[in-house]
């Protein structure tokens, strides 16, 4: 298996074999990473981070996989570089690419990162876009596989926004690795028809099934993992806040939503998780509509059954399986 100079875009450019031999790789490194054993295969190699939103794991997760492997990092913060402003994609991607051996790219649409990738010469990883989150999926299934033992068959339900990266990027990682996916939420929210009948043709071939189903206790009867996201993401208006509330807060976390599921389901979070009131915006919501929560609550994001801070750490040991498989 090589994925030598491949981009990372989107799971669908990926197939089942590739997608577990990166997390076969991933778990190695996270080996060696705990017993000390170096891995610094990729020395004098460099790497361009580019942000045009926030970021807490996947830059940390970048930062920290590229210097385990000896590369050099550099961020460009969301205000701090020319991209879009004053330089296309395009020509932003060309000059990269003569200095740098890899490109990461986190922003709005995905046209944005399958355009960068068109125009250069390195491989360019994508670290979330309105539509995507591949790497995060990586962190998932490494996380599930550790938790639960192997991928196939496995149900996992998707509670929230479901249209949007998570949702998306859930339905297609399921799809390929032949697990049972379920998107819980108004019809509203269920991903696009486009992409359902994408991944309804990938399913046929994996095994795998996919549901969308708008009643809470109906969709996470037996599941393995209940997993969900914040309910505005980043780019999204703040004047959307009032309309998601009303339409989201039956599709919360609960420990009776738990507890539906069975007791040995987990509960995933790709983060940061408004659980409870220790954040500016959790404070302002609770101010202006009164909760104290939102996606899910405090009880269930501190449970037993909550994995999400194996799934944080999992981001490094992932993004760092991509980087090894694309550059060495
Ligand atoms: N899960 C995730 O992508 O987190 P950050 O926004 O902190 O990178
Ligand atoms: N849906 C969220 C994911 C954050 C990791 C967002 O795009 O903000």
């Amino acid at each position: 298996m090589s994925l030598k100079n491949k981009d990372f875009l989107k799971l669908l450019d990926f197939s089942s074999d590739e997608i577990n031999y990166l997390l076969d790789l991933s778990k190695e490194l996270k080996e060696k990473k705990k017993n000390g054993i170096a891995h610094r295969v990729c020395e004098g190699k460099s790497i361009a981070l580019i942000f045009e939103k926030t970021s807490t794991r996947t830059r940390c997760a970048f930062e920290v996989a590229a210097a385990d492997l000896g590369m050099h990092p550099t961020y460009l913060d969301p205000s701090g570089s020319q991209i879009g402003k004053k330089e296309s994609i395009a020509d932003t991607a060309r000059v990269l690419s003569r200095m740098y051996d890899a490109i990461e790219y986190r922003g709005f649409g995905q046209e944005i990162v399958e355009d960068l990738a068109k125009y250069s010469d390195v491989p360019v990883y994508n670290g979330l876009t309105n539509e995507f989150h591949p790497t995060q999926i990586l962190a998932d299934f490494l996380t599930i596989r550790e938790h639960c033992g192997e991928l196939k068959g496995k149900k996992l339900v998707y509670m929230g926004d479901a249209r949007y990266n998570m949702g998306n990027s859930l339905m297609v990682g399921c799809a390929k690795m032949g697990m049972h996916f379920v998107a819980c939420a108004p019809k509203k929210h269920f991903p696009s028809d486009e992409l359902v009948k994408e991944c309804m043709t990938v399913a046929e071939s994996t095994g795998a099934t996919l549901e969308f189903i708008e009643d809470p206790m109906t969709a996470t009867k037996g599941a393995d993992v209940i997993y969900t996201d914040v309910w505005v993401s980043m780019g999204e208006s703040d004047s959307v806040w009032e309309e998601r509330i009303k339409e989201l807060s039956p599709y919360q976390v609960n420990k009776a939503l738990m507890d539906n599921a069975g007791e040995n389901c987990k509960f995933m979070h790709c983060l940061p998780a408004f659980h409870d009131l220790k954040t500016t915006i959790g404070k302002e919501i609770n101010e202006k509509f009164g909760i104290t929560c939102m996606e899910v609550t405090d009880e269930v994001f501190e449970s037993e059954n909550s994995i999400v801070f194996d799934e944080a750490e999992n981001r490094m040991h992932t993004i760092k399986a991509v980087l090894y498989a694309t550059l060495v």
